[in-house]
């Protein structure tokens, strides 16, 4: 088994293209005191015209979604982009496996560009393909492999997503993994034990879905730990497994508490606590309603005047939403949570940098995933288009 560290990389020393970090930023990044920020975004964009199209998750930061075409979660953007195919530079606004994901979506032509290289992904680093393999491996060597079909989050290298791909997987997102996983259950009707999945990269949305959605018990689950051998499992353990739970987390959402819960329930009357099912079992068991970013936002939207959420979201997104709706009583779920410092390295000066660099005629940070890693990403990314059932953009 190899163990794959994710050493430090120090900033300003290039890229790691094994991973989703990177830090170059060539050229002149303004000043984030520039007063004139926001004027030459303007004038960048409009400079650019139908040439450019922004993209904004709905975790990165006010001043750079005020240039943002269209808003969204990860997949949503992916699709939004594939439908502009107009537009030659599709300008990314969120992380890089979400670029990935959009440049694997758009066509040849279009080309993506992400304006930090260092707005990567905690969550996606924590399931790197050598560590994949291994576990394949080992699955082989442990007699099980044959019951097994990878299902890996959005929130994934394209790599990854190229490996379930390969495998007979498929991607998911938070607003569909349970149909997911369905179908991947339904792929392996003839496993003696039952058929089982390797769920990438989050523990917390493949634990939540099974246990929440799917029915499952906690004990149909066992954790892989990459950095020990059968991922800290024995032979018997895997065989009785129905869902292999990959050890990574969100480092935002994974730092909810349950506690906060309780006590936010004692002291704001009627309060309903709204959660990314990202976060930990414990604080998903106590929340009155689970869902991915967009059903975050709709619920909200929806929701009577006078209504009381604490939410427990990536904090650029809680505040926006409490701000377009002063007539909610809207709550930030913890004191101790930070916004995701990686979604942040996106900036007004990078996104200026980004937009002003086309116009001059110099594409920076583009990301472009390989055309074999492509081709097999497409395969489960397509089969998660195919799957039956209710929207994934619910
Ligand atoms: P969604 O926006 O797809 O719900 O994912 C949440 C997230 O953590 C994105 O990085
Ligand atoms: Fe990754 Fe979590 Fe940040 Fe999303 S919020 S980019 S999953 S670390």
């Amino acid at each position: 088994m190899s163990t794959v560290d994710l050493p430090l990389l120090p900033l300003g020393r290039g890229t790691d293209p094994s991973s989703e970090r990177g830090v170059e930023c060539p050229g002149d990044l303004p000043p984030a005191s520039d007063p004139d920020l926001v004027e030459r975004a303007r004038a960048a964009k409009e400079a650019l015209g139908e040439k450019v199209f922004v993209l904004g998750h709905h975790y990165q930061r006010d001043e750079v979604i005020q240039f943002a075409d269209v808003t969204g979660d990860s997949f949503k953007l992916a699709r939004d982009a594939a439908a502009r195919p107009e537009a030659e530079y599709i300008v990314f606004c969120g992380v890089h496996f979400m670029a990935e994901s959009a440049d694997i979506l758009t066509a040849p032509t279009q080309k993506v560009i992400l304006p930090d290289l260092a707005a990567g992904c905690s969550m996606a680093d924590m399931a790197r393909l050598a560590q994949v393999e291994d576990a394949w491996d080992a699955l082989t060597d442990a007699g099980v492999v044959d019951a097994v079909v990878p299902v890996t989050y959005m929130n994934s290298s394209a790599d990854i997503k190229a490996f379930c791909g390969r495998h007979g997987g498929a991607v998911c997102t938070s607003s569909n993994a349970d149909v997911a996983l369905e179908w991947a259950f339904a792929q392996k009707p003839d496993a003696e034990d039952g058929a089982k999945v390797l769920f990438l990269p989050d523990q917390h949305l493949g634990r939540n879905t099974a246990v929440l959605k799917m029915g499952f018990e906690l004990d149909d689950c066992v954790v892989w730990d990459p950095r020990r051998p059968n991922g800290g499992n024995t032979v018997e353990e895997l065989r009785a497994a129905r869902v292999i739970l990959w050890k990574g987390h969100c480092s935002v959402h994974g730092r909810f508490s349950a506690d906060v819960v309780d006590e936010l329930r004692a002291s704001i009357p009627d309060v309903q606590i709204l959660v990314h099912p990202e976060c930990t079992h414990e604080v998903v068991l106590k929340a009155d309603l689970v869902g991915s970013t967009e059903f975050i936002i709709k619920t909200v939207e929806a929701a009577p005047p006078g209504s009381s959420w604490a939410i427990g979201t990536e904090l650029n997104l809680v505040k926006r939403l409490a701000a377009r709706h002063p007539e909610q009583n809207i709550t930030f779920l913890d004191k101790t949570v930070c916004y995701c410092s990686t979604m942040n390295r996106i900036d007004l000066p990078h996104l200026v940098w980004a937009l002003e660099s086309l116009v001059g005629g110099t594409e920076v940070n583009v990301i472009e995933v390989d055309p074999e890693t492509e081709e097999q990403a497409k395969v489960a990314l397509q089969r998660m288009l195919d799957l039956p059932g209710r929207s994934h953009r619910d």
